[in-house]
């Protein structure tokens, strides 16, 4: 391991794991899938994960998250284990940390889904830009939620918000401030500073997008849940020397290499940072100038882990962080990928009508890569036609099918009818011809 954190530690710290399962609300995973993808996560960290429990809950418990007599009895099976650190699976509140970190006593560490993600973060960032912001986004975390026992932990720890031991100690008092008053000043004025680092590192990457955006390339950009293959997949297209591992979040800095195609045409692939389930909002804006880069693309290329047993979940997962970032307009292949590994490719597009129109590859092994890029280039590179339609609703499958394929600048609902106005690949234009407006306004002249 990097520059890391929590992994530290010569010897692997002990993680006990606490899910809550909130009854009528809709999520993305059950409560045991996401306790899963915690303890993939917890490992990635570098923890060693010991066990896990979860308890269901109408709302969380205003001082412990949980109820207290879980809280007990979590407390009994983790110290039985010789637990280091037990992480919820869900974004605590400052009160839940003081009043939890209370209850389970002076040898075992409380921590977060939020925490353990900026971790694995501080841990994988390259850049300077990605370092300066996942930086700024522990101290956001930790400002309100310092305590005694945080500040023990930046002490201990190595990256990011946790490398500054000046947090824990360093600073001078003012006359009166009591330590943790010290600490916090110090984080308020090491966030101004991180503000103003990135402003600076975000307006240079402004000049450099908008040259590329001047020399006319398609910028096109993977993305999808993290561990799906999209650095396995840049490396086979560009023969890029990209970092993969069998990890999540291995690739946190966007990578953008120039791909040339059959016949002429070139294009800038760029991967991006995995998304996840329960990505924390405020993570998610402080990732928001790596998420531009999305939003400026003119193809995405979501990658999809077939063969994982929440891949539907998991492409519905990314489609809703897209939305979030408004890149959801973005023309849009669905890649499933390590179809080495699956059984029945077709039988499982079937079963899920959004995978219909997917491309099967797998990017490890070189199947239907020549598929795929043969579909990039006529999203890319075929004619567009102008167009302005009004479908029916009952019409859902074209909807769909603009949606897909096209390129739309405004859509309008109304009662039974959506109008949409863009434009789309010349070969789909007889599809749409009996609902052209401009069509039938000139065949009206
Ligand atoms: P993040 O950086 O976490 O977002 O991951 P990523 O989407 O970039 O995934 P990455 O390319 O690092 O691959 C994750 C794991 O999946 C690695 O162990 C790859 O070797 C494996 N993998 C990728 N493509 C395939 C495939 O086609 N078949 C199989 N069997 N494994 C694959």
């Amino acid at each position: 391991m990097k520059n890391n954190t929590i992994s530290t530690q010569m010897k692997k710290e002990r993680a006990f794991l606490v899910g809550v399962d909130f009854e009528q609300q809709s999520k993305v995973l059950s409560v045991e899938d996401s306790l899963e993808e915690l303890a993939l996560l917890a490992t990635t960290a570098g923890l060693k994960v010991i066990g896990s429990d979860f308890q269901r809950l109408s709302k969380p418990n205003p001082s412990t998250f949980i109820g207290s007599g879980k809280v007990q009895e979590i407390k009994a099976v983790s110290e039985s284990l010789h637990a280091d650190i037990i992480i919820f699976d869900e974004e605590l509140s400052p009160r839940h940390f003081r009043e939890l970190e209370e209850a389970f006593g002076q040898n075992i560490r409380v921590i977060d889904r939020t925490t353990l993600i900026l971790d694995i973060f501080a841990q994988h960032a390259q850049t300077r830009e990605g370092k300066l912001q996942v930086e700024l986004a522990q101290y956001e975390y930790l400002l309100p939620r310092l305590t005694r026992a945080w500040t023990h932990l930046a002490r201990q720890a190595g990256g990011g918000a946790g490398r500054s031991g000046s947090v824990g100690g360093v600073g001078l008092r003012g006359p009166g401030e009591t330590q943790l008053e010290v600490d916090r000043r110090k984080i308020r004025e090491k966030i101004t500073r991180l503000k103003s680092d990135i402003e600076k590192v975000r307006q240079h990457r402004q000049r450099y997008r908008a040259n590329r955006k001047r020399s006319l390339i398609p910028v096109v950009t993977l993305v999808g849940y993290t561990n799906a293959g999209k650095s396995t997949l840049l490396n086979n297209l560009t023969h890029a020397d990209v970092y993969v591992a069998d990890q999540l979040f291995a690739t946190l800095d966007p990578t953008t290499r120039r791909l040339e195609l059959a016949g002429g045409n070139a294009l800038l692939l760029t991967d991006t940072v995995g998304f996840i389930q329960k990505l924390p909002t405020n993570l998610v804006a402080a990732f928001r100038a790596t998420l531009e880069e999305i939003s400026d693309s003119d193809l995405l290329l979501h990658i999809v882990d077939v063969n994982h047993p929440n891949a539907i979940q998991q492409w519905r997962s990314v489609l809703d962080t897209l939305q979030e970032i408004e890149a959801d307009h973005i023309p849009m292949i669905t890649i499933l990928n390590k179809i080495d590994k699956t059984e029945d490719i077709e039988e499982i597009k079937k079963q899920y009508p959004e995978f219909s129109n997917a491309v099967t590859i797998s990017a490890k092994n070189s199947i239907g890569i020549d598929q795929l890029l043969l579909r990039i280039k006529r999203e890319l590179f075929e004619t567009f036609i102008p167009i302005s339609v009004t479908i029916p609703y009952k019409n859902g499958t074209l909807i769909s099918l603009f949606h897909e394929f096209g390129k739309i600048d405004h859509i309008e609902n109304n009662v039974g009818t959506v109008k949409i106005t863009g434009s789309i690949p010349g070969r789909l234009l007889a599809e749409f011809e009996k609902f052209n407006q401009q069509q039938k306004s000139r065949d009206t002249e």
